[in-house]
């Protein structure tokens, strides 16, 4: 029996498989509610002859997939993909996300980017008005983080948000590492007022890779609920 939170990400995931079609070449999210995806898509590959080409988001993701049946090739093998699926920290009204709460924004904007269509699955949690109480994860490289942490609180100012605090995300004792061996600083911005400004100012700052605010890239959220339902908003 599953948790109503597990329930809500499992019947986001199973709904978004009817995206899915034989002969796709679909790029496969990180986290625990892609991880119910990967399931689903291993089942339809086994029992249903489903025949579909995997192109994984982080190296976790990849094992799952490979451990679940489904053919996995690199974005470069594939070159372009018909549909992302993927999770979020968090969607707005307009459908722009905060991610990489898992660590892995790098690589799922990349092949997010790289698609025809971008499905979000997520349960009604990450639903929010304005994005940014969840901590905005920015991928850095590791030579000379302090002094890009230093510039990125600088960059902050003036900007539209509530809140100017940055911490290294750690493993334990020491700094996390990406799958690209960068670094992640966490922003508590708290409220950002114009995401798609911010985005641009951080990416332009030496040193930062990439951030995970996902601006025009998501086509369609489904969204699950504890009791069951699923709703689907594009
Ligand atoms: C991974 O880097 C993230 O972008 C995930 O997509 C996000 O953290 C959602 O994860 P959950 O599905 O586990 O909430």
């Amino acid at each position: 029996d599953l948790s109503p939170i597990d329930k809500a990400k499992f019947v986001a995931a199973k709904q978004a498989t009817t995206y899915v079609q034989s002969g796709m070449k679909v790029g496969l999210g990180t986290g625990s509610t892609a991880a119910w995806l990967v399931r689903c898509l291993g089942e339809m590959v086994r029992d249903e002859g489903l025949r579909i080409k995997g192109v994984p988001t982080s190296t976790r993701t990849a094992e799952l997939a490979r451990g679940a049946g489904i053919e996995v090739i690199s974005l470069d093998e594939a070159k372009w993909l018909d549909l992302t699926i993927d999770g979020a920290d968090e969607y707005d009204g307009d459908l722009n996300l905060i991610k990489g709460g898992g660590g892995a924004l790098l690589q799922e904007k990349i092949v997010a980017t790289a698609s025809d269509q971008m499905v979000v699955i997520a349960d009604v949690s990450k639903q929010v008005e304005t994005l940014g109480a969840f901590p905005l994860p920015v991928e850095v490289i590791p030579f000379g983080w302090q002094t890009t942490k230093t510039l990125i609180e600088e960059s902050l100012i003036g900007m539209d948000v509530l809140g100017n605090t940055t911490s290294l995300r750690m493993n334990g004792e020491t700094p996390f590492v990406t799958d690209e061996g960068n670094h992640i600083l966490d922003l508590h911005l708290h409220r950002i007022g114009n995401a798609r400004q911010l985005s641009l100012v951080i990416n332009q700052i030496p040193g930062v890779v990439e951030n995970g605010l996902f601006i025009d890239i998501c086509d369609s959220v489904v969204i699950g609920y504890g009791d069951g339902r699923v709703e689907v908003r594009d």
